[in-house]
């Protein structure tokens, strides 16, 4: 869980800045997951709930394939909730938290959420609940960053914080983000009440025109990286970005980083 409610580590986000922070692996990732969860389009009727849907990467890949109609999709963060209404006009989105969903019993054949799992105030409290709108043999479907291995861009950054903040240590995500490994998430689904349970990875990529492009959205009030850097001096925040460079060992010209997330699917029994 991380060491804030999770929803408002991103009140202040300005959606195109969480684009060009975590936002720009999005579209990718939720491409995978809705792949995973096989869901196709040509299937006419089946309903999907986008559980923390932020700006809507993961909603529009449902909506694109299932129809905008079939689709719901929540968030406790207003931002989030307003700009994913705004780019996804005919979706049903509402503001609320996964542990508390807006939704009768067995309403939906696919509840999916996208890197919110640790964002959950109460994540097996979230996953109850998401597997309690499910229809029975719906299948929920969930995705969380690789916190400790290879998601290269928050690993970077973490190292560099410890390298250069020592008293910074206690903000890793590598230690605050409780769901991270095949084990845990097969645990949490498996204690939510889902069978054929099952964890894979998804392997995503980000190009960025050069290191300031990479830096520009690692700003205060997105996420734990934007909670950290609050407070810093101008000084620290120089000293964190070098170090930062330097460990990704790039510069001025364009690159990519990789990312790896876990994938659990399961299904409501
Ligand atoms: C890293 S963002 C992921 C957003 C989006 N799913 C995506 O893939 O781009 C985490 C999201 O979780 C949301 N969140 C925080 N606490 C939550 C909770 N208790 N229930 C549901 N969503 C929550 C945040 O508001 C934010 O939109």
């Amino acid at each position: 869980m991380a060491s804030k409610p999770g929803h408002t580590l991103f009140t202040a986000a300005a959606a195109d800045k969480y684009d060009r922070y975590v936002g720009r692996y999005s579209p990718a990732l939720a491409r995978s997951l809705v792949s995973l969860a096989g869901i196709g389009a040509g299937v006419a009727g089946i309903r999907a709930l986008d559980v923390g849907c932020g700006p809507g990467a993961l909603t529009a890949q449902l909506a694109a394939l299932l129809g905008a109609q079939n689709v719901s999709a929540v968030d406790p963060s207003p931002s989030f909730v307003a700009a994913c209404r705004a780019r996804n006009p005919d979706v049903d989105v509402r503001d609320a938290p996964a542990e508390v969903l807006p939704f009768d019993d067995g309403t939906f054949d696919h509840v999916l959420s996208q890197l919110v799992l640790n964002f959950m105030t109460d994540a097996p409290a979230g996953a109850s609940e998401m597997a309690r709108v499910a229809r029975p043999g719906g299948r929920l479907t969930s995705t969380v960053w690789d916190y400790r291995g290879e998601m290269t861009m928050l690993r970077a950054f973490w190292e560099s914080v410890a390298a250069t903040d020592p008293a910074g240590a206690e903000r890793d995500e590598r230690l605050t983000m409780k769901w991270c490994t095949p084990d845990e998430l097969h645990q949490l689904w498996s204690d939510a009440g889902l069978k054929d349970v099952a964890v894979s990875p998804i392997v995503v990529t980000a190009d960025y025109s050069g290191f300031e492009d990479l830096w520009d959205p690692f700003d205060p009030g997105i996420g734990p990286v934007g909670a950290y850097m609050g407070p810093l001096t101008v000084e620290h925040r120089k000293v964190l970005k070098e170090d930062f460079r330097r460990r990704l060992d790039v510069g001025d010209e364009p690159f990519q980083l990789t990312a790896r997330a876990w994938a659990v699917t399961g299904l409501a029994r």
